[in-house]
């Protein structure tokens, strides 16, 4: 069987509310170094692809159990801080717990947890010292400063212009047009089922010149020994896997992804991808993934950076 008991059972269990369980899912964002490191490596990504200065209105798509990595971005100079979820995870105690654990973070300048702390965490840099260069030490005094902290803090608590947390967000009008100069999320595009609508309204939201990065994981979550066990479902028996959860896995493969991009208006300034060839073959795939090119069947993981050159609205 390629796809895990437990993993069918919990889809046929969310058909039925009475037995419908909803484990949280809202990720790792809980813990402080956790964000820390997630919002450190895409900034040195982004400065990779160019960025010279931190943006002034950062949002995160699919934030998770807390705001922390919209936290790590007003620490480190943004003006404005937005995170948008299907599903509110995140509570202001967590908000204000990470937010004392990254203030010391900041403060003590400390490097960028890597893999032996997160194996699993993506991207991978080269070095993973503080990066001095992008995050100046007279930034980060003002940022660190005691009343830019309560600022912070208070901003938890109520609602306002400096940090925003729209969960569950509805639509294209949830954020006004051309007003976000960097839009990131981390293991969350393979979760989206309306993709190609969240990719209208990421485009909608990006100012012309803005960044997005996202760090995509396209394997089977777990539901499957196989990394790639779930293209081997037909569309029948992945409806009983899929189940009435409020969000599994969309199973688009990276191709798709690229093509949703380009089609929005966003030039990919650096794509980087993890490759795997252990999977099941494609003949043991069901279609239309039997069919995918090679590059789509042995992408397992990717990390793409671009540039909103146009506007689509
Ligand atoms: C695996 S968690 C990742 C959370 C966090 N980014 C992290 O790194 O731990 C997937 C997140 O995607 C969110 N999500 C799923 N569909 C979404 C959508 N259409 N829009 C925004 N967030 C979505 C979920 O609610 C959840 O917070």
């Amino acid at each position: 069987m390629i796809i895990r008991p437990r993993s069918l059972l919990a889809g046929l269990r969310s058909y039925v509310p009475t037995l419908s369980h909803f484990r949280d899912m809202g990720g790792s964002t809980t813990s402080a170094r956790y964000c820390y490191a997630v919002w450190m490596r895409h900034l040195v990504k982004l400065s990779e692809a160019g960025l010279e200065k931190i943006p002034a209105t950062v949002a995160e798509l699919g934030p998770g159990g807390s705001l922390g990595i919209i936290i790590a971005a007003l620490l480190s100079g943004a003006e404005r801080g937005i995170g948008l979820d299907a599903v509110a995870h995140a509570d202001s105690e967590s908000n204000l717990r990470v937010l004392e654990e990254m203030v010391e973070l900041f403060r003590c300048r400390t490097s960028i947890p890597g893999h032996t702390e997160f194996p699993q965490l993506r991207p991978v840099l080269l070095d993973y010292a503080f990066p001095a260069h992008l995050l100046l030490d007279e930034t980060l005094t003002q940022c660190l400063a005691p009343e830019r902290i309560t600022a912070i803090r208070r901003a938890i608590y109520q609602k306002g212009n400096l940090l925003e947390y729209v969960a569950p967000w509805g639509n294209a009008g949830s954020i006004e047009p051309q007003s976000i100069d960097l839009l990131l999320s981390q293991a969350v595009l393979e979760h989206v089922d309306a993709l190609e609508t969240v990719y209208a309204c990421m485009s909608r939201w990006l100012r012309p010149g803005a960044l997005m990065s996202h760090v995509i994981d396209y394997p089977c979550h777990n539901i499957s020994s196989h990394w790639n066990g779930q293209w081997a479902c037909g569309p029948r028996y992945w409806k009983l896997v899929r189940g009435k959860r409020p969000f599994f896995i969309n199973r688009r493969p990276h191709s798709t992804h690229l093509q949703l991009h380009v089609f929005n208006g966003f030039k990919p300034l650096l794509v980087e991808v993890r490759v795997d060839e252990t999977g099941l073959p494609a003949h043991r795939l069901a279609p239309p993934y039997r069919y995918m090119d090679k590059t789509n069947l042995t992408t397992s993981g990717s990390l793409i950076i671009s540039q909103k050159t146009k506007g689509k609205d």
